[in-house]
């Protein structure tokens, strides 16, 4: 493919004081010139990572386990496996520029075969708009796109602020790869191209309604973007003539099983027509969904199916079939005031694309529309479809596998209102160790046990780089999980092990957003071993390296200044995915399971987060008056 970049192949110490991290823009600067000066991502020390992995596996394994991996990490250290493969790591660290970044790209992305919706997408709910018809939807979706292509401005002309953590400036490259880019299924390996960087950059957004897929051209002639008034009379063209509601969804192909969409691929392709609509999605800009009003809920739910919409579209009777699920952005309007947005999760995580939201919704509030001079415009083409009856089976199948994934996830969205960050912050502790705290103990509450648990940490403070995970569950977390059910404890001592196990977490984000993190680096090493054709370090076969990997918690904060919330599927099949974004006087939270798992229950597991909130909140003014 000419001019086309692939994603794929990509360009490729203990910490003593941690102090509160503060995550900062500063304008100006080109955002592409301080990507040079970017450290590299480290490479841990082989005897740290060893000792926190071990540290780590505490809460969640038994001593016998415990045991048995501490003689196999010996053997790993001493027996000289380990000590070449962390020599290999440190070869590759200083040949690339990058060591891990394509390693994850393949490993979390491109290789991996479950659906992209609900398993790897993250959708993110929008506050309800108060639209109700088809007008309004129009209205609101054009002064979206008119958003989306003045920060596409920034990215065009390299003016994107860049964002600091304490201090730090982080890697943009990811607002970089979020336009104009799209995963393409294969029958064993994905990857992700980026039109943006070819030759001739598209200048064409593709719009959905009833199923039926129109690119819209967004630039005039002498290439400044339309404005609100023309893109709204564009919408109207593209939702009169895309009325018919019995058309195939094509769109659900994307939801499949990779392997499956990957075959399903090549047949619908081998059609010229069918390719060329399918390059058109591919190449567009960013896609925007004009969704049907889904059934009522009550105010309660109102969230949580915005969520699971968000996620899967609500079925094949409602919105998954108005989707393509591979392209990297896709914003949904619906009728009924709905908003919000999905993503392909392989070229950016969460923080750039809630950056980008902020900045629309900024955008639309100061935005007026404007009656523009009557230029004609021309029709927006509808992309067109052959469905052979292979391709009708490959629907009929994908509908089926779709309405099945949307049965079983449940959603629940908890909108906890009593406070925020304000009141962690008060009592000089983190507000997301507070969460993560309260987490811990509502799943302890839940089950009688702590389980592995994982957040994520940017590694943007290196070029290139992605994330890496929080080990949440410590011995300091257990023994405030326990503490807060044992009745014979004193508030004074709950207190002082919340504060420890807050403490404990800061120091643990510190070191993964330093990339010093345990995850990442024993991931480097096994795919090292798995590159040298070596055999497989026993420590990976191991019965504690599985636990540790099977995050029945998975979870992740992502803040705005938009009252929104992300969520996302559970990493396993009896977990749980919860995502939040502590706004400073509440938090929104968001909470998934499977239904097919009986013992999980996001709207149990949401009122226990919330009572556990409450209990902290209580304890924190009963033991300790807040410092102003
Ligand atoms: N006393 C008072 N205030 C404190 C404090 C303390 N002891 N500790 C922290 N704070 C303040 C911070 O200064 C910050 O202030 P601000 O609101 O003015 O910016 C605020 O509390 C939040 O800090 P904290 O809650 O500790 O978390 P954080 O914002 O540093 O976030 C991570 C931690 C791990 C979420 C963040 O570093 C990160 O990596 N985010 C990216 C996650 C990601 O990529 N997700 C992808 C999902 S797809």
């Amino acid at each position: 493919m000419l001019g086309v970049f692939v994603r794929a192949a990509l360009r490729p110490g203990m910490v003593k004081q941690c102090r509160p991290i503060r995550l900062t823009t500063r304008i100006p600067e080109r955002s592409l010139v301080h990507q040079e000066g970017l450290p590299k991502l480290p490479v841990p020390s082989l005897k740290q990572t060893c000792e926190r992995y071990l540290a780590a596996l505490e809460p969640i394994v038994s001593e016998e386990e415990l045991e048995h991996t501490r003689k196999l990490v010996e053997e790993f250290l001493k027996g000289g496996v380990g000590e070449r493969l962390q020599k290999g790591l440190e070869r590759r660290a200083r040949k690339t520029e990058n060591w891990l970044s394509e390693w994850w790209m393949q490993s979390a992305y491109l290789d991996c075969r479950m659906p992209v919706a609900v398993y790897t997408s993250p959708g993110v709910v929008l506050p309800r708009m108060h639209f109700q018809d088809r007008q309004g939807q129009m209205r609101f979706a054009a002064k979206l796109i008119a958003g989306v292509l003045d920060f596409k401005k920034m990215i065009d002309g390299e003016t994107l602020p860049v964002e600091y953590l304490s201090g730090k400036p982080l890697c943009m490259d990811q607002y970089y790869q979020i336009l104009s880019s799209c995963r393409i299924p294969g029958p064993k390996r994905d990857t992700v191209v980026n039109h943006a960087i070819g030759k001739i950059a598209p200048t064409h957004i593709t719009v959905v309604h009833n199923f039926q897929f129109f690119v819209l051209d967004v630039y005039n002639s002498d290439d400044t973007p339309l404005t609100v008034d023309q893109l709204y009379m564009q919408l109207e063209k593209i939702w009169n003539s895309s009325l018919q509601t019995n058309k195939e969804p094509i769109g659900i192909l994307t939801s499949q099983h990779r392997n499956t969409w990957g075959k399903a691929y090549n047949n619908l392709i081998k059609d010229k027509t069918n390719k060329e609509s399918v390059r058109a999605i591919q190449k567009s800009i960013f896609t925007v969904c004009l969704d049907a009003p889904m059934p009522r809920v009550s105010d309660e739910m109102y969230q949580s199916r915005v969520a699971a919409q968000m996620l899967h579209g609500g079925g094949t009777r409602w919105n998954s079939g108005n989707r393509w699920f591979d392209k990297t952005l896709q914003f949904i309007v619906g009728e009924d005031g709905t908003c919000g947005l999905v993503y392909e999760h392989s070229p950016a995580e969460g923080p750039p694309i809630v950056f980008l939201i902020d900045y629309v919704v900024k955008y639309m509030q100061k935005t007026e529309m404007v009656r523009s001079p009557m230029v004609p415009l021309g029709m927006p083409q509808k992309l067109r479809f052959n469905i052979t009856p292979e391709v009708k089976r490959d629907i009929e199948r994908a509908k089926q596998n779709m309405n099945i994934m949307v049965h079983d996830l449940d959603v629940k969205v908890l909108m906890f209102s009593h406070y925020g960050k304000n009141v962690a912050k008060q009592h000089k502790l983190s507000p997301d160790g507070f969460v993560q705290t309260a987490l811990q103990l509502a799943y302890y509450r839940m089950y009688d046990a702590c389980c592995s648990t994982i957040e994520t940490a940017s590694l943007r403070m290196f070029k290139y780089g992605r994330t890496d995970a929080i080990r949440v569950t410590s011995v300091d977390s257990l023994k405030f999980v326990q503490a807060m059910q044992d009745p014979s404890k004193q508030n004074a001592e709950r207190l002082q092990l919340l504060q420890k196990t807050i403490k404990t977490h800061q120091v643990n984000t510190y070191n993964a957003v330093h990339g010093q993190a345990i995850d990442r680096h024993l991931l480097g090493l096994k795919m090292l071993s798995i590159e040298d054709l070596t055999s497989i370090p026993e420590i990976y076969m191991d019965t504690s390296y599985a636990v540790a990997h099977h995050s029945n918690l998975l979870t992740s904060q992502v803040s705005s200044k938009t009252d929104c919330v992300m969520c996302f599927g559970p990493m396993v099949p009896d977990g749980y995915g919860v995502c939040y974004n502590s706004m400073d006087e509440h938090i929104n939270i968001a909470i998934t399971a499977f239904n097919s798992c009986e013992e999980t229950n996001a709207g149990r597991f949401a009122r226990a987060v919330e009572d556990a909130l409450l209990d902290m909140r209580t304890l924190l003014e009963d033991a300790a008056p807040a410092k102003n």
